[in-house]
């Protein structure tokens, strides 16, 4: 398992250079797919791409943007130094068919004309929200449209909100919201919105990623750096775990039962089964054998 490394964050989706081949994403890409595909049919939805830095939901986005040359395509990539600026990234998203505000009811055309720094009224954000998803529900009459934001982790509170708003009543008209986020978006704004996690990508298809930028990289150095990103990425994910679960795991991953942890770390064995299902989850496993892998791969040469 790899999660890939790259230069710096917030590479941003839409926007950046066009789309090299994608990886081992089959999954993720057939539920991108089937969201465009769905809007095609009249109906959208929204989703949210979530997963550690350099793991590939940028990839995802420029894929899912380049399927959708038919789409009316919005994008928009937050940067971190904008994340307090209220509404900078409606701002960045809506500006291109800010024309059609004028179109919208008198109390909606002057909420979205605040929040996009056009006057200076004061802004109620349901108001802005009921009027960006008439707006987006407006253009998709004609073409189905796509709204793509890439690192959500560093939008502005106010559009997160507006556009954790739209994500969840778009599902009647032909509009598809995706974004990327670094963390799990079970929480507001996100809540409601369906999202797929994006996890480390199979050796093989690491070995293909490096193939495909460093075709020169011999066989040898392949192998070495698909591992050492492999026990990095496992290190990061054991990382994450409580100090009681990184307990819990050790011994699960030795092949303890709950019962025999129990004694050990002098809690009830119901306890440790909470506590292994929080270490199953958050590493993505389902069976303490997998646990005993991901355990001998973190552990040092
Ligand atoms: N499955 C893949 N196939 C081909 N290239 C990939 C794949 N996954 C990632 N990459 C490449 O690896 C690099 C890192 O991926 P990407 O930028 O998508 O990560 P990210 O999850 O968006 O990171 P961040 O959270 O920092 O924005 C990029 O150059 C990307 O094109
Ligand atoms: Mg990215």
């Amino acid at each position: 398992m790899t999660r890939w490394a790259r230069g710096g964050p917030g590479d941003g989706a839409a926007t950046a250079a066009a789309p090299t081949e994608l990886f081992g994403r089959r999954e993720e890409t057939a539920v991108l797919d089937g969201l465009l595909a769905q809007a095609r049919g009249g109906s959208g939805g929204a989703l949210v791409v979530w997963g550690e830095p350099g793991i590939g939901k940028s990839a995802l986005l420029r894929h899912v943007h380049g399927q959708a040359a038919d789409f009316v395509r919005l994008s928009h990539s937050a940067t971190r130094p904008e994340s307090d600026l209220a509404f900078a990234g409606l701002h960045g998203l809506l500006r291109p068919p800010a024309d059609r505000v004028e179109l919208l009811a008198t109390a909606q055309a002057a909420a979205v004309r605040t929040a996009l720094g056009l006057s200076g009224e004061p802004t109620d954000r349901l108001v802005v929200g009921a009027a960006v998803l008439s707006l987006l529900c407006g253009l998709a009459e004609r073409q189905p449209v796509l709204l793509v934001v890439d690192d959500r982790q560093w939008l502005d509170e106010a559009t997160a909100l507006c556009l954790g708003f739209v994500a969840r009543r778009v599902g009647a008209h032909p509009v598809v919201v995706v974004l990327a986020d670094h963390s799990d978006p079970a929480a507001r704004p996100w809540e409601g919105v369906a999202d797929v996690r994006v996890d480390a990508l199979s050796d093989e298809s690491a070995r293909q990623l490096v193939a495909a930028v460093a075709p020169l990289t011999d066989k040898a150095t392949t192998r070495n750096m698909v591992r050492d990103a492999g026990k990095a990425s496992d290190t990061r994910a054991m990382n994450r775990l409580t100090a009681q679960e990184q307990r819990v795991a050790q011994l699960a991953a030795e092949q303890l039962t709950d019962r025999e942890i129990g004694v050990q770390l002098r809690i009830s064995h119901r306890t440790v089964g909470h506590h292994l299902g929080n270490v199953f989850a958050k590493l993505g496993i389902n069976t303490r054998t997998e646990l005993s892998h991901l355990h001998a791969g973190c552990e040092p040469p």
